[in-house]
């Protein structure tokens, strides 16, 4: 299995969405045999807990099932259980490398949102909405399923790198 882990903060609003999402069509596209998925935060604070309510309400708004995730810490360890790791931020992304067992190893540290169609240089991270109300969740959401799109479209070359 390919293995792919999706990493925020707290595991309990954008990485919990994107693992749903990502989750759900791999196996709409009959690749759920193929890559596995995961996802933590970079803290701790959450371990254990289920999903954010209002993200659990927008995927349920959706049509996702939200009432599977049970929040993870990011760890050195999971440097050797995944392939690929995707930041949902630029903090989560240098949490993660200051992690990395080897310099070799943070190479399979990516962007999230380097497989957004529409994200650019200066917009290339999945913002927090923690803070806010519905509203910023349905945006996460919306990023998530297009960027999630542009994921599944390169599994192949992730697999088998020309
Ligand atoms: P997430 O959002 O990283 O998208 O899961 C957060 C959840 C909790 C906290 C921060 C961000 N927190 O500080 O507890």
């Amino acid at each position: 299995m390919y293995a792919i882990a999706l990493v925020c903060l707290g595991n309990i609003c954008r990485s919990p969405m994107a693992h749903v999402v990502l989750e759900a069509r791999l196996h709409d596209a009959g690749l759920d045999d193929q890559v596995a998925v995961a996802s933590s935060g970079t803290g701790g604070w959450h371990t254990g807990e289920a999903m954010d309510s209002r993200a659990a309400k927008v995927l349920s708004g959706h049509s996702y099932d939200p009432s599977r995730h049970v929040a993870e810490h990011f760890t050195t360890d999971w440097y050797a259980e995944h392939d690929l790791i995707l930041a949902m931020d630029d903090s989560n992304y240098a949490d993660i490398i200051d992690l990395a067992p080897t310099v070799a190893e943070q190479s399979k540290v990516r962007m999230f949102r380097d497989f957004d169609p529409e994200a650019t240089a200066g917009d290339n991270e999945v913002p927090d909405p923690w803070y806010g109300g519905r509203e910023g969740f349905e945006r996460v959401l919306a990023m998530i399923e297009r960027t999630t799109d542009g994921l599944i479209a390169q599994i192949p070359d992730l697999i088998n790198p020309a």
